[in-house]
């Protein structure tokens, strides 16, 4: 038995969506399909206004230039993420700040990020690693406070929730993330969420999308041209991928139950384990989040070692198991910003070590045991040699 870290495998219902938007002759963006895909996720998010976009990074794009970011800005935001997170920023000309992650956990929390803060910080970009956020209610309270613009990157959160509200949309921007390796696919796709207090942006976030154009508002026949308005760029995804997310989103809660029943089984082979000094933490159904959505689930060991000694063995048991994110600090672009390593020490040990198992909603049951069984071999060999 082969079992691969991810699986794409589309449904009927998707398939068929697919078709419509084929047969129905209007395949671009701003149709139909993107805004039905729009209103599930409205639905989803309990109102809230959403823009489908061509990727969480444009999503992250976006909400850059909707913040109103400018060259001097800084915006303090994990090391531990995806690079697209950082370059929104750069693309305003402002700057990122990385802060650490939380001793527990993989994301910041509100005490790494206020370490970083100086005069000169605008915002806060919050992502939500695995679904999961931390301290995210108290980000808002000192956003609204000290008049900070709070961003959220939610590419992995969709269907999560904590302190009361959807993650996503405690943010003055939410950006969700529609990849092929997220909960909801639609190959590449995203979108964008408006909070509350920016909803009066979300004619502008629409010319941002459709070329720096009043296009949208023509297609509405409130406006008898479109013209050029302002800067922008083309974020707006064929409605051929937003028929096929539509459909993913009528799944959700199905797809969240499966992924769920995967996690849970990973979490009680650890929990055996847990008190092992070999490992240092592992993914875990967070308390204070109202819902949860199993986006991934992690090991932390105690070495970069340890981490690939149980790697190797999984793939030797054509197991594959992977590590995440290199931290930005330490990579080529951050070391070019001046970073060094040991500038985050517990991102670099952390992340170094950190080796995430297989989890998808078609991992049949079978081949969830089997993955438990292996992984429960090594880690027992392991805990042996302690
Ligand atoms: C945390 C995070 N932010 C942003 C992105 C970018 O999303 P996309 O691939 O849809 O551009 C990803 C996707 O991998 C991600 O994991």
């Amino acid at each position: 038995m082969r079992i691969p870290f991810n699986r794409t495998v589309i449904g009927s219902k998707e398939k068929k969506a697919v078709m419509s938007a084929l047969e129905r002759g209007s395949i671009a963006g701003g149709g139909m399909f993107t805004l039905n895909a729009e209103k599930k996720l409205e639905n989803v998010l309990g109102g809230a206004r959403v823009l489908a976009a061509t990727s969480g990074t444009h999503a992250l794009e976006m909400a850059a230039v909707l913040s109103g970011l400018k060259p001097g800005d800084e915006v303090v935001m994990p090391s531990f993420t995806y690079p697209s997170t950082a370059n929104c920023i750069l693309k305003t000309g402002a700057k990122p700040v990385f802060a650490d992650v939380a001793a527990q956990g993989m994301n910041s929390g509100i005490e790494e990020i206020r370490e970083k803060m100086s005069g000169r910080t605008r915002a806060i970009l919050s992502v939500h690693y695995g679904g999961l956020s931390k301290d995210i209610m108290e980000m808002r309270e000192m956003a609204d406070r000290d008049g900070l613009v709070l961003i959220e990157d939610a590419a992995q959160a969709l269907g999560s929730a904590a302190s009361g509200r959807h993650l996503g949309t405690w943010g003055d921007f939410g950006c969700f993330s529609f990849h092929e390796t997220k909960n909801f696919k639609a190959g590449e796709g995203g979108a964008l969420v408006l909070g509350k207090a920016r909803e009066n942006l979300a004619e502008r976030a629409e010319s941002i999308r459709n070329g720096g154009t009043d296009k949208a508002r023509f297609a509405r026949g409130q406006t008898n041209h479109y013209q050029w308005i302002e800067e922008g760029s083309m974020y707006l995804p064929s409605d051929i991928l937003m028929a096929l997310l539509g459909a993913q989103i009528d799944e959700m809660d199905s797809i969240i139950e499966k992924r769920l029943a995967v996690f849970n089984a990973y979490e009680r082979l650890l929990d055996k384990y847990g008190g092992c000094k070999f490992i240092k933490e592992y993914s875990k159904a967070p308390s204070g989040h109202e819902a949860f959505n199993a986006h991934l689930f992690y090991v932390v060991f105690d070495s970069p070692e340890r981490r690939r000694f149980f790697q190797g063995q999984m793939e030797k048991d054509s197991i594959q198991a992977f590590t995440h994110y290199w931290p930005l600090h330490m990579s080529l672009m951050g070391k070019s910003m001046g970073y060094h390593d040991e500038d985050l020490k517990r991102t670099c040990e952390k992340a170094l070590s950190l080796v995430r198992l297989p989890l998808y909603e078609n991992l049949s049951s079978e081949e969830m045991e089997y993955v438990v069984l292996k992984a429960d071999c090594i880690l027992r060999e392991m805990a042996r040699g302690e």
